[in-house]
């Protein structure tokens, strides 16, 4: 286990308590409404991104938070939380386990500190810049799988306007691996990735507060994580292509074979 940064710390604290939370709704009647015409959100949703946002401003009161359900609360700090308090709304709402919280902090556009927590399941995984990733505080490594014909992977196709933009690439991909998988929680397949239980993840046109946390996850398990360009990841709106260092080039082609 790694010596946690008061931040790591902190990080943990909010999401364990926003767990709490999420766990008292779950499979219980939910009150949901549509925001933006095909998302959900919940009561739990802003209960936990509240939670969140105040355990650590009392921390730290100077940094901005990026929430999902909340907007952005810009200061000048060169520091930025990037929350989601529930990644997986659709499955929380439908009762399906794989949600979780996700949280990232980013210092000047690096990501260097990640939680993401599955509270039904009790799955916690974190990562700081160059410490390694870790699940339940023992360290995780991807799957060092090398053929793309043997390779399962992740793809997020499942909203109405992505399906369309993505199928012609999700086809190319699909005709060349072992498996398709969809999760439907960005920040939990990339952990699946960190820790082996699935070979690549490709989540196109997703927003940081999804990813962030997932993303150093996977890097620090060894995963190569880039844009579907094969570029650097920023932390706004963007693809997210990640998978081990072997299988990232290859798959990289056949992508770029059809943009
Ligand atoms: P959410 O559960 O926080 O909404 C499911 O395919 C993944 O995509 C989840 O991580 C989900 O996050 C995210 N998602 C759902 N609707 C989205 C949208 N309209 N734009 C970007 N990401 C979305
Ligand atoms: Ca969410």
């Amino acid at each position: 286990m790694i010596k946690k940064s008061e931040e790591l710390k902190i990080a943990i604290k909010a999401a364990e308590e926003a767990g709490k939370i999420i766990r008292n709704h779950f499979n219980k009647k939910i009150s949901k409404r549509l925001k933006s015409g095909t998302d959900y959100v919940t009561n739990a949703d802003i209960e936990c991104e509240k939670k969140i946002i105040s355990i650590i401003k009392k921390k730290f009161p100077e940094h901005n938070f990026i929430g999902e359900e909340s907007g952005n609360h810009n200061t000048k700090s060169n520091f930025a939380w990037h929350i989601d308090p529930i990644d997986g709304t659709t499955n929380f709402v439908y009762g399906h386990y794989e949600l979780a919280v996700s949280i990232a902090l980013e210092k000047d556009n690096e990501i260097i500190a990640g939680v993401v927590y599955n509270p039904i399941i009790n799955e916690m995984f974190y990562a700081e810049k160059n410490k390694g990733a870790y699940l339940n505080n023992k360290k995780i490594k991807v799957r060092n799988e090398k053929k793309v014909r043997l390779a399962t992977v992740s793809v997020s196709a499942g909203r109405r306007n992505l399906l369309a933009k993505r199928l012609p690439f999700v086809f190319a991909v699909e005709k060349e691996i072992h498996n398709i998988r969809n999760f439907g929680s960005a920040a939990l397949h990339l952990c699946y990735a960190a820790c082996g239980r699935i070979d690549a993840v490709l989540e196109p046109l997703i927003n940081s507060w999804d990813v962030a946390a997932g993303i150093l996850i996977a890097e620090e398990a060894g995963a190569k994580v880039t844009n579907f360009e094969g570029g650097k990841w920023l932390p706004m709106k963007g693809d997210v292509f990640a998978a081990n260092k072997n299988l990232h080039k290859k798959i990289l082609r056949i992508i770029k074979k059809c943009q």
